[in-house]
């Protein structure tokens, strides 16, 4: 009889047998048998199952079983019907052969009852590759043939399927076999076995679900972003592959974080610009390994940028100004000097400034500034020309009530030396001496000097247009004389009017100028309330030669004080007021802006003796106001 055999519920099985029993036996009264259950031993009374001499069976085997053998052939085979699970454990047969001869056999079929069909399935199922599933169904009820289908089958990509019937040490099995190539879509997927007998309403069904291993398929990050340095991003990270894979994010050649997991979020908080850059996340199983990256922009805005130091450079010379800066989007450069633009604006991350052959306009405050969406940045520096005297327009010799006055201006750097040199006289005069009243003053980059010559020149009475000055001004760069030219004024000719009408004249002129000069500042500042003396812009200097008394001059004096710093001294003018009181000699076109009033007032008559040197009641005074 066969070791093993097997059989689905409700169905029959047909266990064969044959036996033996040696030549010299004769049987007694005929062959008889017994199928014992579970023992092969009668004194342990084991469940009969089938017993020739008599119908006496055990209960659960009683209608269900018949010898199909024919034991005087030595075949013993037998069969159940309507098995059920409490069927299930080892048979063995007894032979009986009359009186004392009588024998079980050690061996025995173990009989196995199954509710459902078997399913063969690998061990790994691996995507991909081809795959061979076996479902089995005993064939040992000569009643009833089992047909086997396989179910959810529908999606599955060309399923084959193959019938095959093996016939084993004297038992049968049917099995169908299907073969598909699964993809890693069908992991999880439920496929089943079902077994049937015709003509029957038994039907067995064996499910199972498809465990199906693949390399990471998929690995989504999220897209590409851009965000503000300092601020906090959660990058994820979501694979599809089986069994789990290890997920790791890299940046560069660093691996930041790893696990074993489906899905990672990596935490980036207070971002900075190194941290720009490509993040990759790697899922590997034992199958494969894939990685999807995405970019990181970091924007900030620009840092500020790097500039040349402040430099002193010889007009003449050439040199380039570097800026340079960092920011994303990378910013704009633009250069700035003195608040105009200069060159161009680059969207580089150095723009170069060149200046060729600088000229004392070239001084200034240079700026660089740095923009881009996120904000702006600059750095300046000081540009500082050095360069030879010029000699100013405004320089210039006026005849005066009392003699001549010569002015020479001049810019340079570092400031001119400003000297005078009477050719007729052949002296040079550079300070104050006992006949000439010397005065000089820097404002920045330009040097004034005045001169008073007394009388109406020195050389030259005839009617004081031929005097002789000449101003020289010199720094280390170089030095220049230049001849003044004796201008002959109206304005001289109107003061010689109002001097021989008479101080009431100038007191009523003088409130007029007060006024003029009031008025002028009003307009100036827009505003007439506003402080006279806080507007920087437009500076000027002022020069004038005041005549008449003592009196009249410190009431001048008081009321150019009350106007404040923008002070504007009163002139030899025209008491019709249309031109107005203060004249501006010379509006320097300064390098530096720097608010400066001055004045020089002088009595005209009396012979001048420097700084009230004078002991005669008449003799000249000198005085300078400087306000600041
Ligand atoms: C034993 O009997 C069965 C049923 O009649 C038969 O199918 C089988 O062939 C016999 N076995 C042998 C060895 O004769
Ligand atoms: C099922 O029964 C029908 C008639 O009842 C019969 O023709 C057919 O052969 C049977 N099929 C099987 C497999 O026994
Ligand atoms: C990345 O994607 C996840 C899920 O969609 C989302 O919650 C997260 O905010 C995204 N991160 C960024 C920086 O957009
Ligand atoms: C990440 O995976 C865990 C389990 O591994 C799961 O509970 C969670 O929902 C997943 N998160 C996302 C966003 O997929
Ligand atoms: C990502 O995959 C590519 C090829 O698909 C490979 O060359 C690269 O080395 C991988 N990167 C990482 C960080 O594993
Ligand atoms: C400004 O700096 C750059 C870079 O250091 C240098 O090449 C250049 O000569 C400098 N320019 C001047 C005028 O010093
Ligand atoms: C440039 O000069 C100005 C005025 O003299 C000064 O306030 C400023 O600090 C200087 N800037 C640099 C960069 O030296
Ligand atoms: C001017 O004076 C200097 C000495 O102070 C003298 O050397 C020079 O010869 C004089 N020149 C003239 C033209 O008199
Ligand atoms: C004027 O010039 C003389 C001779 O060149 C010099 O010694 C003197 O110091 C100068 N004075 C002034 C105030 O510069």
């Amino acid at each position: 009889m066969p070791r093993d055999i097997s059989a689905m519920t409700n169905s029959c099985v047909v266990i064969p047998c044959t036996f033996m029993y040696p030549s010299g036996v004769r049987p007694y009264r005929g062959v008889h048998g017994i199928w014992y259950f579970g023992q092969p031993y009668p004194q342990l009374f084991p469940p009969v199952v089938f017993k020739s001499r008599t119908d006496i069976v055990h209960e659960s085997y009683k209608g269900r079983t018949k010898l199909l053998g024919d034991l005087t052939q030595k075949n013993c085979t037998l069969q159940i019907s309507n098995i059920g699970p409490e069927h299930s454990g080892r048979y063995y047969f007894r032979a009986d052969l009359g009186g004392a001869n009588m024998f079980t056999y050690p061996d025995f079929t173990e009989l196995k009852v199954l509710d459902q069909p078997s399913i063969d399935v690998p061990e790994e199922i691996v995507s991909d590759e081809s795959l061979e599933l076996t479902c089995y169904a005993p064939d040992n009820c000569p009643d009833m043939s089992p047909e086997i289908h396989w179910m959810y089958t529908d999606y599955l990509p060309e399923p084959l399927f193959t019938t095959d019937y093996v016939e084993e040490s004297n038992t049968a099995v049917l099995s169908s076999t299907l073969t598909f190539t699964p993809r890693p879509v069908h992991n999880g997927q439920l496929l089943g076995c079902r077994v049937h007998y015709p003509n029957t309403t038994f039907i067995y069904e064996r499910l199972i679900s498809l465990d199906i291993k693949y390399a990471p398929r998929s690995v989504w990050v999220n897209i590409s972003q851009e965000v503000m340095e300092g601020s906090s991003v959660v990058l994820h990270c979501e694979i599809d592959s089986n069994p789990m894979p290890r997920i790791s994010w890299h940046f560069g050649d660093e691996e930041l974080s790893s696990d074993s997991a489906f899905n990672a979020s990596l935490y980036l908080e207070d971002l900075t610009p190194v941290q720009e850059g490509v993040y990759t996340c790697v899922g590997e199983n034992d199958y494969g390994s894939m990685n999807t990256s995405m970019y990181l922009a970091i924007k900030y805005p620009p840092r500020e940028p790097w500039v040349n130091e402040s430099l002193t450079v010889q007009e003449g010379s050439s040199l380039a100004l570097h800026c340079s800066t960092q920011g994303s989007p990378a910013p704009t450069l633009t250069w700035l000097k003195d608040g105009e633009l200069v060159g161009t604006i680059t969207a580089d991350e150095l723009s170069v400034l060149e200046l060729v052959e600088v000229t004392p306009q070239a001084h200034g405050h240079y700026r660089c500034l740095a923009e881009n969406e996120y904000g702006r940045a600059s750095s300046s520096l000081n540009i500082t020309v050095e360069f030879a005297p010029i000699f100013l327009d405004d320089s210039k010799c006026t005849v005066v009530r009392e003699g001549v006055q010569c002015v020479c201006m001049a810019t340079g750097n570092p400031e001119p030396v400003i000297e005078f040199y009477l050719p007729d006289l052949n002296i040079t005069i550079n300070e104050t001496n006992g006949r000439f009243s010397y005065y000089t003053h820097t404002d920045g980059y330009t040097s004034t000097a005045v001169i008073k010559l007394r009388g109406k020149g020195e050389q030259a009475n005839n009617g004081g247009t031929a005097v002789h000055v000449h101003c020289s001004m010199s720094n280390m760069y170089g030095a220049e004389t230049i001849r003044l030219e004796l201008q002959q004024e109206k304005k001289y000719m109107m003061a010689v009017i109002v001097g021989t009408i008479g101080g009431v004249a100038v007191i009523a002129f003088i409130i007029a100028a007060v006024r003029y000069v009031g008025h002028n500042n009003k307009k100036e500042n827009g505003n007439p309330g506003q402080d006279l003396g806080s507007k920087p812009e437009n500076p000027s200097m002022f020069y004038s030669a005041v005549k008449k008394d003592k009196q009249s001059l410190r009431k001048k004096v008081l009321k150019t004080e009350l106007l404040g710093s923008k002070f504007n001294s009163i002139l030899e003018e025209s008491s019709t007021g249309e031109e107005g009181d203060s004249q501006p000699v010379s509006s320097m076109a300064s390098l530096e802006r720097q608010e400066l009033n001055y004045a020089a007032l002088s009595f005209i008559r009396g012979s001048p003796r420097g700084r009230a040197t004078g002991t005669r009641e008449d003799s000249s005074e000198y005085t300078e106001i400087k306000t600041k």
